[in-house]
């Protein structure tokens, strides 16, 4: 059966922005969240604490998170490392997560470190950031189905490297189709083997890109598999539209149309989200590519 309640993650503001070439003002970044909150998502992705030469758009990290942290939602961001942490703890973030990669070339190009380097980089990060009082960690982990360089990704390698996230101390885990290439067989048969290697699903979310427009075919698998933690971005963002590898998340108006329809709650209210990401299309001066964005739109 399907859950009756889905919690969505909403990452339009941290995985939706991180690739957007021209600079977002940090106060249109701190007003979209306020309108993701005040539309009903819950928890609400805000930046990254990473070098700043690498994720350039999300350089205001100090700046920003101070405009939103007042919110009565849960605020995760990202920190690959100490330095990262060292900067979201002194602001009083709560909610941190790091990023793994199921593979050794996303994990070289994205992180500079092998898995396994990886792997050593965020133990120290889980620990203090229990220790200091995050309320949640999660852990992200990229590259769960295919990979740009490596192609198919065997399950045995996303298995591996979640349960040492597990063992470092995560509470959650959200498995990326970084560049949607995913189909449902596949997603059942990661979240059986995963299961099977012990893996709670109540500590599962999944993060699907709709490179290939599968990202709610692959949602429903997850569904019936028992995953209720959804990440989604508003209006479809992320990506680059010339890279045929990386795309926007599933976007969460349609995510919210399908879980509406199916009768499970999100506390989402569409028509304010519809508003928000129509208003952010206009920031950014091209339309969402969300379908229901598009059918829903008040132009
Ligand atoms: P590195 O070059 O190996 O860094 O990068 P390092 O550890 O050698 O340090 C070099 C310098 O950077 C030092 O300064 C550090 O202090 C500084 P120096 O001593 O030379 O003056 N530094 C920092 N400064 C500010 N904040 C920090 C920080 N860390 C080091 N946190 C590093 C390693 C991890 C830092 C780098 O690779 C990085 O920042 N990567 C982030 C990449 C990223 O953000 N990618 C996007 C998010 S992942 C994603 O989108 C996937 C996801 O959506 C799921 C999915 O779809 O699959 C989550
Ligand atoms: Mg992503």
């Amino acid at each position: 059966g399907l859950p009756a309640r889905v919690r969505i993650h909403e990452v339009g503001a941290r995985d939706g922005l991180q690739n957007e070439k021209a600079t977002v003002p940090t106060e249109v970044k701190a007003e979209f969240i306020h309108r993701l909150a005040d539309a009903g998502l819950t928890t609400v992705e805000a930046t990254s604490f990473v070098h700043p030469k690498w994720v350039p758009q999300l350089a205001d990290a100090e700046r920003l998170f101070p405009l939103v942290a007042e919110l009565p939602v849960a605020l995760p961001v990202l920190v690959p490392n100490e330095r990262g942490l060292d900067r979201a703890l002194a602001l009083g973030a709560t909610r941190v997560a790091v990023f793994a990669s199921a593979t050794e070339s996303f994990a070289k190009a994205n992180l500079n470190r092998t898995v396994d380097e990886a792997l050593a980089m965020f133990e120290p990060v889980v620990a203090r950031a229990k220790a200091e009082g995050a309320a949640q960690v999660r852990g992200y982990l990229s590259m769960c189905f295919g990979d740009p360089w490596e192609g198919p990704v065997p399950a045995s390698q996303v298995v591996r490297v979640c349960k040492a996230l597990l063992d470092m101390g995560c509470d959650e885990l959200s498995l990326g189709d970084t560049i949607g290439v995913a189909t449902p067989g596949q997603v059942s048969a990661l979240l059986t083997a995963l299961g099977e290697a012990g893996v709670p699903t109540e500590a599962l979310a999944v993060h699907f890109h709709d490179t290939y427009g599968q990202a709610l075919a692959n949602t429903l698998a997850a569904l019936q598999y028992g995953v209720t933690i959804v990440d989604a971005s508003a209006g479809g963002l992320g990506g680059c539209p010339y890279a045929k590898s990386a795309t926007g998340n599933l976007a969460t108006e349609d995510l919210v149309w399908m879980l509406h329809g199916l009768g499970i709650d999100t506390g989402v209210d569409l028509g304010r989200l519809v508003a928000t990401s129509e208003w952010m299309a206009g920031r950014l001066g091209r339309p969402s590519p969300s379908r229901t964005v598009r059918a829903l739109s008040h132009k």
